[in-house]
């Protein structure tokens, strides 16, 4: 199968430093997720052939489904991920919001699953569930909104929910490529039983294929097949020495104390996702190019994905074909500014994977379906 690219929505808003406080000039300008830019973000995948991208959930962005159900509209063929956690809505009127979006953006809607990581954001929420409970319920929320869709009337009684007759009154013709993130063993049995795509952000290739066989042998027991997808951070230059000096300029820009702040916090996560971030660099600031050109620079202040990739087109889509063996059907990719790095990978790596044969931007209304 071919390699389905999709790049990120910094529905948070963007820049080119890590940390707010990286200075004076463009160095520190900010960049409000307003609508105006993140339709500029999103017409720059679209344009470039990008299969779809990822809008993340949290406090700290933009509402995805309101953010995608815009976007639509001011683009043709990108398809828009949207992230969301179950709990926090029914999963019959999730299937109903599904199916409504696929019927606006003429079938452009992908779904991921994220059950969330921080409990002080989930108490936010109302949500007083600890790690596991969060996964049993999206176990129990993923049978019913799946079942919603089938268009018959379906009764489910579980330990979270009780429903009668869930349905969808108007089923989506096509339903949403169905992606679960989440690096935990809870993750890797709720994705064995009711996802398309198992999705883990991105850590050296052979930390992958661990939790990639785990969850292909989880999937196996259920009786099912998954897919296989990450994420990764890209800084991709004409020369692997401009690639660097951008990651050191990155790097040299963080605030020690912001580091020690942020490594505190996610120290207190209930991610096992957020501790293999952590784990990758494990506070050895000068080893942080964990793999050849995989660089775990990001994670020092960043939740989420740590990891970079690094270096020239070139040898950027070596790092990517090597994925592609392993078995990543879906990368999802960002950088910093998400504007101008997606036109340098899609410039710059995107015509090498291409000739490679590992990449085929067909329209992405063909390309998503798994
Ligand atoms: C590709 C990917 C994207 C994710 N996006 C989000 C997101 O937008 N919002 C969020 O709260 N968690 C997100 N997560 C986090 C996880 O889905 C999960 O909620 C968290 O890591 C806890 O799960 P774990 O202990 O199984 O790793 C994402 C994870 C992956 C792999």
């Amino acid at each position: 199968m071919p390699l389905q690219l999709h790049w990120f929505l910094p529905a948070h808003g963007d820049g080119r430093a890590l940390s707010r406080r990286a200075g004076a000039g463009v160095r520190g300008a900010q960049r409000q997720p307003d609508i105006t830019y993140l339709t500029q973000v999103a017409c720059a995948a679209d344009q470039l052939g990008f299969a779809g991208m990822l809008l993340p959930a949290g406090l700290f962005c933009e509402d995805p489904w309101l953010l995608a159900a815009a976007l639509a509209t001011r683009t043709e063929r990108v398809r828009f991920m949207v992230a969301f956690r179950p709990g926090l809505l029914s999963p019959t009127l999730a299937a109903q919001m599904a199916a409504t979006a696929q019927r606006l953006t003429g079938d452009r809607l992908l779904l991921n699953v994220v059950t969330g990581g921080d409990p002080t954001e989930q108490r936010r929420y109302g949500d007083w569930h600890d790690h596991d409970q969060r996964y049993e319920r999206a176990d129990e929320f993923l049978a019913i909104m799946r079942g919603a869709w089938s268009g018959d009337p379906l009764d489910f009684t579980g330990a979270h929910y009780d429903v009668r007759a869930a349905v969808t009154t108007r089923p989506p013709a096509t339903h949403p490529t169905v992606f679960l993130g989440g690096s935990s063993a809870a993750a890797q049995r709720v994705a064995a039983r009711h996802a398309d795509v198992y999705l883990a952000w991105g850590e050296t290739p052979p930390l992958l294929v661990d939790l990639f066989d785990q969850a292909r042998l989880t999937a196996a027991a259920e009786g099912r097949a998954l897919a296989f997808g990450t994420r990764f951070n890209v800084i991709t230059r004409d020369t692997a020495e401009q690639a660097w000096a951008e990651a050191d300029q990155l790097l040299g820009e963080l605030d020690p104390a912001m580091v020690t702040a942020a490594q505190a916090r996610f120290r207190r996560t209930e991610s096992e996702g957020q501790r293999r971030m952590a784990a990758l660099h494990d506070g050895q600031l000068d080893r942080l190019e964990v793999y050849p050109n995989v660089w775990a620079g990001f994670g020092l202040l960043r939740p989420g994905a740590g990891a970079a990739l690094v270096g020239s087109h070139a040898e950027v889509a070596d790092r990517i074909v090597e994925l592609h063996e392993l078995g990543v059907e879906h990368l999802i990719l960002s950088g910093q500014p998400h504007l101008e790095e997606a036109y340098w990978f899609g410039e710059g790596v995107m015509p090498l994977l291409r000739e490679r044969g590992v990449f085929d931007p067909r329209p992405a209304a063909a390309a998503a379906r798994t």
